[in-house]
């Protein structure tokens, strides 16, 4: 290789290094950094079993190449290469070799899967359900009642149970510094349990794919001190207070609006609608996002979703609700304000 030819691929592998460091501070969906227990056990588990691949592959190569240079003819050698029919031991130690690298593999492997799913619900837990639609994710409480979607919020230092569910097709739940990835099936119950260390909000993806908009199907989940906890939760439970007297005139008309338009068949407000296919809005605008966790919750791309959803998350169910001007802003207004 020339040396320009050497200088450019150098500055390539390094820009390509920089990129990756760019791109892992910006959006921290490693599995790398671990955050809770269950991820920590996973990147162990990883650690390990590059560790024992990287002895193998030193081991192959150093063979392949002493076989190379000690078993070659030298030039005016004329004999024949060695042609023995088998070689028993060489036989049992190739066959027993990796069949025991296998099995130190797949202890922690499986120990550590087992681990993750127990069959019975540890003392102390927080239980979640978790119900993944095409294409958000429905996160419930049931000890509190607290339903929510695409932000689920748990403490630190509390096991967290989480029962998964799906409502159509075949999800995966993945939080990369927390957990998973765990399949979530239709008709059948798994489950998942995870300590989270370090409050912070981390990024989640659907990681099976499940449709057009199985790439929008992102959530977060915001892991608080139990205090921070106990005020989200407390705060979830209370119905949603728009209209007091300092309601704007804006709000007041957007939650008539609500009350009369067929939002009300999929969303539930609590105190004001009880649907059930869509995601809950009681306390929407508390919420940092919407749309399955794509689009930041601001009263722009609120307007943006509700004139064309279907633009935003290709297949998304939700129609077109016709609205604009003056009637898209109160509306928008009155969904902000549900906090
Ligand atoms: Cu849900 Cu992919």
């Amino acid at each position: 290789m020339s040396r320009g030819a050497l200088l450019v691929s150098a500055t390539a592998m390094g820009a390509a290094a920089c990129f990756g460091c760019a791109t892992r501070r910006e959006l921290p969906m490693t599995t790398l950094a671990p955050k809770s227990d269950l991820a920590e056990w996973i990147y162990h588990l990883f650690i390990q079993v590059t560790l024992w691949d990287a002895l193998i592959l030193v081991i192959v190569v150093t063979a392949f190449i002493l076989a190379v240079f000690v078993f070659s003819t030298r030039v005016g050698e004329a004999a024949p290469p060695s042609s023995a029919a088998s070689d028993l031991g060489l036989e049992v130690a190739w066959t027993v070799g990796p069949a025991l690298i296998l099995l130190m593999i797949s202890i922690p492997t499986v120990r550590t899967i087992f681990r993750s799913q127990p069959r019975v619900v540890p003392a102390g837990s927080l239980e979640v359900t978790v119900t993944a639609h095409q294409w958000w994710w429905e996160f419930h409480y049931p000890d509190s009642g607290v339903e929510t979607a695409d932000e689920l919020h748990i403490p630190t230092g509390r096991p967290i149970f989480l029962h998964l569910l799906s409502n159509d097709v075949i999800h995966s739940f993945w939080v990369p510094q927390l957990g998973g990835k765990r399949d979530v099936v239709p008709g059948q119950m798994n489950n998942l349990t995870l300590e989270a260390f370090v409050p912070g909000t981390y990024l989640g993806q659907c990681a099976e794919f499940c449709g057009l908009s199985h790439a929008n199907m992102r959530f977060r989940v915001m892991v608080e001190t139990p205090e921070q906890f106990a005020l989200w939760q407390t705060s979830e439970q209370a119905a949603p207070t728009p209209e007091n007297e300092n309601a704007s005139r804006a709000i007041s008309e957007g939650a008539k609006i609500f009350a009369n338009s067929p939002c009300t068949t999929c969303h539930r407000i609590d105190g004001v609608s009880k649907g059930y296919i869509g995601p809950s809005l009681s306390h929407f605008g508390t919420r940092a996002t919407l749309a399955g966790g794509i689009l930041s919750n601001t009263p722009v791309n609120v307007a943006k979703w509700v004139t064309d959803p279907e633009a935003i998350k290709p297949g998304a169910q939700m129609p077109k609700l016709g609205l604009r001007g003056e009637q898209l802003n109160d509306l928008v207004a009155y969904l902000e304000s549900l906090k």
